[in-house]
Formats: C-alpha cells, structure tokens, sequence
C-alpha cells in the first residue's frame, strides 16, 4: 500500500513483447495503469517496436536477444533504461517482476519459464512449448516458493477459471478442450494436399503468430495444448477431451462428477485471457471480449478428424509417453513447421516430419534441465534428416 492507502502497481516484465501476445499484453497493461507496472521487455530482433515500447512504458530494462543489435536499441530507448543483449538476458528479465510474461515463440522459451519459477515468480505463461518439453523439470521448479503458473492460452485460462467452481481434483470428471479446427476443418486428405503457407496462415477467428497459427491448421496446437492442460492441472490423458467448435466462445469447460459443466466463454480476444493472468487472483476492470447475447449466433460442436488431422493422435501419445517424448515431438514440430513456412515440404507432410522424429525418441526420463535441451537438439537434427528425405523438388 502506498502512503494514500492505494494498492501499489505490480510489477510486470514482458519477455517476447513485440510478438502477438507480447504486444496485446502491452495493450491490457495500458488499458490498467494503476494495476501494472512494466519493469522489463524483451524481444528477439525487433528493435523499433521494443523501443516504441520502452518510450511508451519506461521499463527499468530493456533486453534484445540478437545482441548485435543491443548497440541500436541502447540508442533508441529512452535516456537511463538499461540495455541487455544475448540471449542469457532473456532468463535474467525473468527475474525482474513480479509477473512474468513469457511470450517468447518456441523452445527458446525454456529459460524464461524456468528462471521465473525458480526465482519465485508468477509465470503467466503463453509459451506452450517449454511446458510441454521441459514437463518434469518445470514441475520441479514450479514447487519453489512463491513460484506459480497462471495459463495465458485462452483454453487453459478457461479450465483455470472453470476449476475455481468445484473443491479440487477429486470433483473434477473431464477436462474439455475446446479447437477452432482451424482454416482447414472439413477437409478431406486429399483436399489437403496442395495448400498453401497462405491458405494455413488465415486462421479464422484468431489473428496470432505464425508458428502457433501452422500448429492450429494441423491441430497440433491442441495436441500441445492436452499436453499442457495435463502438466499444469494434472489430469491423466483418459479424462481430457478435444471437442471442435468453430465460433471460439466457448474457451473450454470442465465437467465435474456430478455432472455439472462449467464453461467459460468471451468474444475472441486474447487480451482477456493474458489481462486474467496478469491480475490473478483479481480480475480487471477492463473489458475484452464480453459477449453481446443479443446477436450471438449459434454455437456448434464436433468431434475432430483424428484421421486427417493425424497431429493430434501424434502429440498425445507423446504426452502419454512421458519422459523426453514431449520434447522430441515439440522439436519435431518446431523444424517441420518451420520447413512448411519455407516452403521446403507440404503442409500433409508436417505430420510425417513429427512422427519420424518422436520413432526415435529413445524413452530416456527428464531429470534435468540438460536433459531436456540435449533432446531438443538430437531431436532437431532427426527431423531436419525427416525434412530432406521428403523436401520438394526446388
Ligand atoms: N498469438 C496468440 O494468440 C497465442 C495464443 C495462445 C498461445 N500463444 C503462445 O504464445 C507464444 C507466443 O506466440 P505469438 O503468436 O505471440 O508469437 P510471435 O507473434 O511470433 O512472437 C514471438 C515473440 O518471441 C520473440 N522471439 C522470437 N524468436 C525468439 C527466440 N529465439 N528467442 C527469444 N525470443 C524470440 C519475438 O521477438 P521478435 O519480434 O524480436 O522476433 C516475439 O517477441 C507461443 O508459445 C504461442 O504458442 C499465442
């Protein structure tokens, strides 16, 4: 409390700030002045748009990824902000607030979440990818006191939410995951076969990165997402179900065991999810994405295509593996994505890429932090040889 008796900002350090999630956070701590106080941002490259963020938000640091490029920044941030470079800055803003966003795409992630948990920090966390292939080792450092996880994705945010309403695990049947089902839901295999980055990049209810919306094309997204739903609220896979709904109001919903579904539902609009997991356990005075009854269409419900949507079968076996499966499957799709988006194979063949990749995951346990980074890298190298055994003719 401040000497007026006005509850002080919390601290906010936004790591991956100029991406998709990064700069709507921005937008959700400016939308609540008195809630939030940003002390660090971080990005990769982007130097004029961190910048535009520093000027607009006076962090106390500033940190580039690229450190080539920290000389340009320290030039154009305001007088005083202290310039970081190189990746290990990543992991010291990570210590930096109170909240920690990370909202940096990929396995680069991984340091972000584990310096924020073990130096006891709220992790509002959007970066799906480190949770997914460093499972034990997060879970380890999630127990640190004080360290916590509040899920930004806006499914997680929702089973979050959902779960308030019952008395712990023993109460809770089903976690129900809700999918877009992508640009491509309906689609037949063969329909597939000659779409286009383009095509796959039009998500049609979420404008987001384009990693995540690839991943949403193939529901790999929600085969990462059941993943994460298992390692944050630890659910066994048996009680964790995928259902398609293409109007993206229903977020998710939990059904308890006396047969009670509590969902929870917004208009499309990540800023409600990050700004839950910026204030939790308070939620913002700031609206995003509240539904206007009156003109809400009907909501529809389906089950997904396992057979032409093969990602999804292919992350939950991995989840089910355990172990360093999750980060094979989380390198393989990384590589294969990013190979699809350079146009060097086809989107049908980012599935073949992923399963030769988890084959030869070895079943070795995750004990440490450099356990998982090794697997990641062997991991990489097996689906860089699945790519060029089936890249396209130039
Ligand atoms: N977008 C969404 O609506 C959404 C929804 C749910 C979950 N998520 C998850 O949120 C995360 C971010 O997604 P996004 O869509 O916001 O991605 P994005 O738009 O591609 O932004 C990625 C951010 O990470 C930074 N970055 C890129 N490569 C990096 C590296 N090697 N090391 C450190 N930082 C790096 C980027 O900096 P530069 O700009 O400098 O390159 C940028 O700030 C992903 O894990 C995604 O699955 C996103």
């Amino acid at each position: 409390m401040s000497a007026d008796g006005r509850a002080q900002p919390v601290t906010v350090s936004l790591v991956g700030s100029t991406g998709s999630v990064g700069t709507q956070a921005v937008d959700v701590v400016r939308a609540a002045p008195d809630r939030f106080r940003v002390v660090a941002l971080a990005a990769w490259r982007s130097v004029d748009v961190l910048a535009a963020q520093a000027t607009a938000l006076r962090p106390d640091v500033v940190a580039i990824g690229d450190a080539e490029l920290a000389p340009a920044l320290a030039r154009a941030v305001p007088a005083g902000t202290e310039v970081l470079g190189g990746t290990e800055a990543f992991a010291e803003v990570a210590r930096l607030g109170a909240v920690v966003l990370n909202a940096v795409v990929g396995f680069a992630g991984l340091s972000v979440t584990m310096a924020a948990l073990e130096s006891g920090r709220r992790l509002a966390l959007a970066n799906k990818e480190s949770l997914i292939a460093g499972g034990p080792v997060v879970a380890r450092a999630r127990c640190t006191p004080g360290a916590e996880i509040v899920p930004v994705d806006s499914e997680h945010g929702a089973l979050h939410q959902c779960l308030r309403a019952g008395n712990g695990p023993g109460e809770v049947a089903r976690l129900v995951l809700t999918a877009s089902g992508g640009p491509f839901r309906g689609r037949s295999a063969a329909q597939l076969s000659a779409v286009t980055v383009q095509d796959a990049l039009a998500h049609p209810t979420w404008a987001m990165g384009p990693k995540i919306t690839v991943d949403s094309s193939t529901l790999m997204n929600k085969g990462l997402e059941v993943i994460e739903a298992h390692e944050l609220f630890g659910v066994e896979y048996d009680r964790i179900a995928v259902i398609i709904h293409p109007q993206s109001v229903v977020h998710s919903m939990v059904e308890f065991i006396d047969g009670s579904t509590v969902a929870q539902l917004s208009q499309p609009d990540m800023r409600l999810p990050i700004g839950y997991a910026l204030g939790y356990p308070d939620r913002l005075r700031a609206p995003f994405g509240a539904i206007d009854w009156s003109s809400l269409g009907p909501l529809n419900f389906e089950e997904p295509d396992r057979a032409v949507f093969r990602c999804l079968d292919i992350a939950e076996q991995a989840g089910r593996a355990g172990g360093l499966a999750p980060a094979w499957l989380n390198a393989g799709n990384e590589v294969a994505v990013a190979a699809f988006l350079a146009g060097r194979i086809d989107w049908s063949t980012i599935a073949d890429v992923v399963a030769d990749t988890v084959a030869d995951c070895d079943g070795s346990p995750a004990r440490e932090v450099q356990d998982v980074i090794d697997a990641d890298r062997r991991a990489r190298a097996r689906a860089e040889r699945a790519v060029r055994s089936r890249e396209r003719a130039a």
